[in-house]
């Protein structure tokens, strides 16, 4: 991952006004005081919270917490990391990107860029030219428009040896590069002849808009049905996903995730724009992660068959230790996305998605694989667990048929499990108004809006606020800061990183600006970051003010720690006597 120099940074962030860039994603609204108002692009909401001040150069969201400076709202939206955000703004303003001259891999990297691009125009020329009659051919046949195949770049690798070695050696590129790149393979007599012949080709494009590798559909039947591109120094199967480049921009708030290329395709063109699949490998850690930043929620629409059914279990499982929803669409009569939408209809497939029925169905068998029901305890444990799935349901008459459903399969009386079901339900929901209630006290207030984050000490993490966004304000207070209070006696994880990284510029007489905290802050700690110094301050006493945060601090601590283990003894012993387990 490349690094920066400061005046890069700066650079950028001077050169693209957050209004300017913002108002290209969200409708402002006119300045009226010294904030500008729009719809939040990063939840859904009916009335303008999201704020972007551009004296300040940041943004902020009332509704969801989100915010930051220019380059974290880019990652945010586009899905960038903070390198490629920082690239992305740099080409918007016209600056140039520094690279360092003796990084042979970074040249190497930008040459088989350069080199796919090239190979991925010629493929998308030859497919529109009169040799390529054979590739159109099959592109009618599976029903693919030609908007569509332009929409994702489809191309045609002609039926010869060497046509794109010999477009390739015109144009400059050695042996060598295009060996690297996969694009040509080294014959048993010592020549060379290009990967991919006479085959429909999908060019692999990340999230940044680079190609960087190939998938090639053979015309009809045959094998292998797919060459994709191996491994290469700008290409990992495992970590990328195609289609991820339409995907990332739709609206529809999920992600669609199938097995093949052609369901990929077939689906945005029946207006799933947020359709993608794995590159012919098993579903990976790093693909889920991938997903994960842009969407927490995905629906799997794999195969039918027996294999798409064990690929969907393993998603599912990678998927929710990421805390993104999963829906499994299950369907008969077709054996992917692309043949159930030729033989049904989008609107039937929309109604897949939109039916939550059949992930119902899904978890409800998922659960019955889990247990031997012939089993008496086992057949205990099953009604247990699927009583409590049925109990979450809000409708009644969905309640009704589940517990019959449940009932019927284990092969006991349905009042039984009725009555069961209603328990669990009345259950959950004394749990819901307990939890709302706690919601409204006030501590709960001082949380931060992040998600991620929580305050296990809120009334000392207001004090830690302070000095955070004291020290952000007026850094001149440093010195006396570091003197009286260590990072130590932070109680909140985030706010004690803010105050290292904050503490640790100002040692190193580096400027402090959001702009520049970029790489060394989550995403949550910059909005978090943001959050706190938009709270009121004066500075007109601010050198007395952090003195009573110090203090504060310092007090909470020293009250909690001689008070906490008795307490949590007391209240151990509180919960025995009441037969607590
Ligand atoms: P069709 O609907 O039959 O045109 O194919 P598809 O695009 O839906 O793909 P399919 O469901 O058959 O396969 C899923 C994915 O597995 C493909 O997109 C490829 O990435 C990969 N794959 C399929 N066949 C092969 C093969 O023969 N070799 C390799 N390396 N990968 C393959
Ligand atoms: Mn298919």
């Amino acid at each position: 991952m490349p690094i920066y120099p400061d005046s890069f940074k700066t650079e950028v962030a001077e050169k693209n006004s957050i209004e300017d860039v913002i108002s290209e994603y969200v409708v402002l609204s006119k300045r009226s005081g010294t904030n500008r108002f729009g719809l939040c692009p990063f939840h859904n909401e009916k009335t303008p919270s999201f704020s972007v001040s551009p004296s300040r150069q940041f943004f902020h969201c009332f509704g969801c917490g989100k915010g930051g400076d220019v380059v974290t709202f880019i990652m945010e939206i586009e899905g960038l990391t903070y390198p490629e955000a920082l690239e992305f703004l740099a080409r918007r303003a016209n600056i140039p990107i520094p690279v360092a001259d003796n990084d042979a891999e970074t040249k190497k990297r930008a040459r088989m860029y350069a080199l796919n691009k090239d190979a991925a125009r010629y493929f998308y020329e030859k497919l529109r030219s009169p040799e390529g009659e054979a590739g159109r051919r099959y592109i009618a046949s599976r029903k693919i428009s030609a908007a569509t195949a332009t929409n994702f770049g489809l191309g045609y690798a002609p039926d010869s040896w060497t046509s794109l070695y010999d477009a390739m050696r015109a144009k400059g590129y050695s042996e060598l590069e295009m060996l690297d790149a996969d694009l040509i393979r080294k014959g048993k007599n010592g020549g060379f002849y290009d990967t991919f012949r006479n085959r429909l080709v999908f060019p692999v494009i990340d999230t940044t808009g680079k190609v960087i590798g190939f998938s090639g559909r053979i015309l009809g039947d045959g094998e292998p049905k797919y060459l994709n591109t191996k491994e290469t120094l700008v290409f990992n199967k495992g970590r990328n996903l195609f289609g991820l480049n339409l995907a990332k921009k739709s609206k529809a708030g999920y992600i669609i995730l199938v097995e093949g290329n052609v369901d990929v395709v077939s689906l945005h063109q029946a207006g799933f724009d947020s359709a993608v699949a794995s590159l012919g490998t098993s579903f990976t850690d790093e693909q889920a992660r991938l997903i994960s930043r842009y969407t927490d929620e995905v629906v799997l629409a794999y195969d039918s068959d027996g294999a798409g059914l064990k690929a969907a279990q393993r998603g599912i499982g990678i998927l929710e230790k990421l805390n993104v929803k999963v829906k499994v669409l299950r369907w008969e009569g077709a054996k992917d996305p692309d043949d159930f939408i030729k033989l049904k209809g989008p609107g039937a497939f929309r109604n897949l998605i939109e039916n939550s029925e059949s992930q119902i169905d899904y978890r409800l068998l998922n659960i019955k694989n889990k247990y031997d029901l012939s089993i008496a305890e086992q057949k205990v444990d099953y009604l247990k667990e699927c009583t409590r799935l049925v109990a979450e349901f809000p409708g009644n008459v969905e309640r009704q048929v589940y517990a019959i459903r449940v009932a019927e399969i284990a092969g006991v009386g349905q009042e039984a499990v009725i009555k069961e079901v209603e328990d669990q339900r009345k259950r959950l929901l004394r749990g819901a108004r307990a939890r709302t209630e706690r919601e409204i006290r006030p501590e709960k207030l001082a949380q931060p809006a992040e998600r991620d984050l929580r305050y296990d000490n809120p009334e000392s993490a207001v004090a830690e606020e302070g000095v955070v966004r004291l020290l952000f304000l007026e850094p001149s207070l440093a010195g006396k800061t570091r003197e009286k209070l260590e990072s130590d006696d932070f109680t909140s994880e985030a706010l004690k990183h803010l105050y290292t990284v904050i503490l640790s510029r100002i040692d190193e007489h580096r400027a402090l600006s959001l702009s520049l905290l970029g790489d060394e802050l989550s995403g949550a700690e910059m909005s978090l970051l943001v959050n706190v110094i938009s709270k009121p301050e004066t500075l007109s006493s601010a050198s007395d003010t952090i003195d009573d945060y110090i203090l504060k601090i310092k007090e909470r601590n020293g009250r909690d720690s001689s008070f906490s283990d008795l307490k949590g003894l007391a209240d151990k012993m509180k919960n025995k006597g009441k037969g607590y387990k």
